[in-house]
């Protein structure tokens, strides 16, 4: 199979020194792209900024905004059909400031300057490959991820509570539940992100 995966945060700048974005390091991520290599995929991950060492046998695209990770998505999956997968592991920002300044805002001019876009919904987007979500969530675990499923048209959702300790941003262990369209839930223990990644892989293999 090849496989794309998503991994990182990614930053939207306001002006050269000042960025919107959020706690994700890349960890989960790469895991995934790591259980997939192993598994004999061919893995083109492409990273938000992040400081992690790309995993063996991996192609990494390395990005920074929500609309230049847009752009690596759709390059890697030029050509892809049906028996072909994205994994989106990112956090992409959801907002970025409408205009990035050139050179440095002064303090005074924030609060005026300051107008939000909207960023493209790059696994939505994605058409004509298998695709599998990742639902950040703190309320409503399931019920989210269940809606998610069936708005960005994923063959199943990897939950996790970002609110909970030692799952989410930033950790080495997650704790995830696996909920298809149908509502139909698979829930894991607390294990490392490698373990994890691992379950994912092999799930998206057996479908
Ligand atoms: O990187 P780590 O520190 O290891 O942290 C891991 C993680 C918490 C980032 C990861 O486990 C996780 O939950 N990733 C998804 C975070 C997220 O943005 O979730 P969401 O519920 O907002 O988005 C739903 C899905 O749509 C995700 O697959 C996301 O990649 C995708 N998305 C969201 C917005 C957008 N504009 N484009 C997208 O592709």
């Amino acid at each position: 199979m090849r496989v794309v995966v998503t991994a990182g945060p990614t930053r939207e700048y306001l002006d050269p020194v000042r960025f919107l974005s959020n706690p994700s390091t890349g960890k989960m991520g790469f895991a995934v792209a790591r259980a997939a290599a192993e598994r004999g995929h061919d893995v083109t991950l492409i990273a938000g900024p992040v400081s992690l060492k790309t995993p063996k046998g991996v192609r990494r695209v390395d990005v920074t905004s929500a609309r230049d990770m847009e752009r690596a998505v759709k390059a890697a999956l030029c050509g892809a059909g049906e028996s072909d997968a994205l994994i989106a592991t990112a956090a992409v920002a959801d907002w970025r400031p409408a205009m990035c300044a050139k050179r440095k805002l002064k303090k005074s001019q924030m609060e005026s300057v300051l107008k939000l876009a909207r960023n493209p919904d790059i696994l939505k987007g994605a058409k004509g490959v298998r695709k599998v979500g990742f639902a950040a969530e703190t309320d409503n675990i399931l019920a989210e991820a269940a809606r998610k499923c069936r708005e960005k048209r994923l063959e199943f959702v990897v939950a996790n509570d970002v609110g909970e300790a030692g799952c989410g941003f930033g950790t080495d262990t997650n704790r995830v539940s696996f909920v298809s369209a149908d509502g139909s839930v698979e829930s894991l223990p607390l294990m490392g992100k490698l373990a994890v990644a691992r379950r994912i892989v092999r799930r998206l293999e057996g479908r």
